[in-house]
């Protein structure tokens, strides 16, 4: 790629977010709340939803910086909120109540950490009552709860960040630098895969001793999703259920959207197809535990047109070899676990004839001919390629993305920032099409969707 090419690519990206932004943040009616929390001040935080991530993300958020303070904790299970003061001391307020850590003037900022069916009522009801907000992926639970959401958020002023950490490892940095600067060449596939083959990889978490509808706030819980009666399998192993959750696609695809979107700066597909069952896992679950999706991206001012093919396979007893890979007309982008490999590689001018080659087939004399115009053609520096090239790039082994990615949220509320990372625009623009990835599989279709307008459409 001509260095013109490369400094082009790098101009219209900037240019080409600015104009993303601009496009869609025109519809609200933006009030930025400048004010500033000052270096001397902490900021205060609560967790809502104290279960496996609720602890992994107030582990990180008290991490990423020392003026952090976590000072309240909302769950529906009580042994989660007892476990809360076990962990993190006796003088964390809990309750089983969020409105209760809204209400509190000195909570300046909330985790959303809930099953996907509480993403969007929690999250705009904490910015409406004056909180910064972090909130798990995928962002919501339904594609019809993106755009209230990004308006709640413009209209609040407050900071807020999606939660798909992984994107804030050294790795994807680099990533999105070395495509940036064409090192690929045009795009033109991207393939990913998360495959699992054990009981608690498929979900199937620890249900504690005590569970019932006395240590367990089941009618809270159940929030816009159908009315049923007490069932603990449903509250602690809620992603095998579309009423509380998103299947595998809003659990393991949006992490790989996230970080194709990052890496290529790309707004999202156009047209999303899947093919999945439920081979393996005939639990009672109503979610496929196979899925396969392609999603077709258009061509931008900033990246060629090209395909993108996501799997997941909880029932693969065969080799597990999970890898992401973006690949170009001049090489590829493998992520390894931190790591990332560049190798690189480009044709000779000469196309070469011969071996399994229809040359054997003609006359002597036409063999002879095609020879003579093809050496005329092609002089001998058109005939060798350049060496495959291989760049290896290991990201700091003390590195925690995760600490990272909340420092990212911090820092911006420090500043008076809305925006971070991972915003609830950029948040949306992974979650709708894993959203569609689930529509495609369950009504059999393919789903055409905007990724401009963040809409779907009908063709
Ligand atoms: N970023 C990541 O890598 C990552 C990893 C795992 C999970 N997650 C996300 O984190 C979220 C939680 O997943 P999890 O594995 O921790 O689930 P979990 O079941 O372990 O915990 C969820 C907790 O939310 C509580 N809860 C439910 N509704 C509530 C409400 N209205 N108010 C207060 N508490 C409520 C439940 O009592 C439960 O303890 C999901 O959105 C999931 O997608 C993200």
């Amino acid at each position: 790629m001509s260095s013109d090419r490369r400094y082009f690519l790098k101009t219209v990206t900037a240019g080409s977010a600015l104009i993303a932004a601009e496009s869609v943040a025109k519809p609200f009616n933006i009030i930025r709340d400048l004010k500033k929390i000052s270096p001397n001040d902490k900021i205060r935080f609560a967790t809502i939803g104290m279960g496996i991530q609720g602890n992994q993300d107030t582990k990180a958020a008290l991490r990423s910086s020392k003026d952090v303070e976590f000072v309240a904790a909302a769950d529906l299970y009580d042994g989660r909120l007892t476990r809360v003061k076990e962990v993190y001391g006796k003088d964390v307020f809990t309750t089983r109540d969020y409105h209760e850590i809204l209400g509190r003037k000195d909570i300046d900022a909330v985790l959303v950490v809930t099953p996907d069916h509480w993403h969007d009522h929690i999250t705009k009801a904490s910015l409406q009552a004056g909180k910064h907000v972090y909130c798990e992926k995928p962002m919501v639970h339904h594609i019809s709860e993106g755009a209230s959401v990004i308006e709640a958020w413009k209209k609040s002023g407050k900071t807020m960040q999606i939660g798909s950490q992984r994107i804030s490892t050294s790795s994807f940095k680099e990533a999105k630098r070395l495509f940036q600067a064409g090192e690929i060449g045009d795009i033109n596939y991207v393939e990913s895969n998360n495959d699992r083959f054990n009981a608690i990889g498929a979900w199937n978490y620890s249900i504690p001793t005590d569970a019932s509808p006395s240590t367990v706030d089941w009618e809270h819980y159940l929030g816009d999703a159908p009315k049923m009666p007490f069932d603990a399998k449903r509250f602690f192993r809620w992603r095998n259920y579309r009423d509380y959750g998103t299947g595998v696609a809003g659990d393991l695809f949006v992490h790989l959207i996230t970080g194709v979107h990052f890496v290529t700066g790309s707004l999202g597909p156009e047209r999303i197809f899947s093919s999945g069952e439920l081979s393996y896992w005939k639990d009672g679950r109503d979610v496929p535990d196979v899925l396969v999706s392609i999603l077709e991206y258009p061509k931008t001012d900033i990246h060629a047109n090209f395909q993108m093919v996501l799997r997941v396979n909880f029932a693969n007893a065969g080799a597990i070899a999970n890898n992401t890979r973006i690949i170009g007309t001049e090489g590829q982008i493998e992520f390894t676990e931190n790591n990332l490999i560049l190798t690189k590689k480009k044709l000779p001018k000469a196309p070469g004839f011969g071996g399994y080659d229809s040359y054997n087939t003609f006359s002597e004399s036409e063999q002879k001919e095609f020879k003579k115009k093809y050496d005329l053609e092609y002089p001998a520096d058109t005939r060798t390629a350049e060496p495959v090239k291989e760049i290896k790039f290991a990201a700091p082994q003390e590195e925690d993305s995760h600490a990272i990615h909340f420092a990212d949220f911090f820092e911006n509320i420090r500043k008076g920032s809305i925006g971070t990372i991972e915003d609830p625009v950029f948040g949306f623009r992974a979650a709708a099409p894993v959203l569609a990835c689930n529509e495609s599989y369950f009504e059999k279709k393919i789903v055409h969707w905007d990724p401009v307008a963040m809409k779907k459409k009908k063709k």
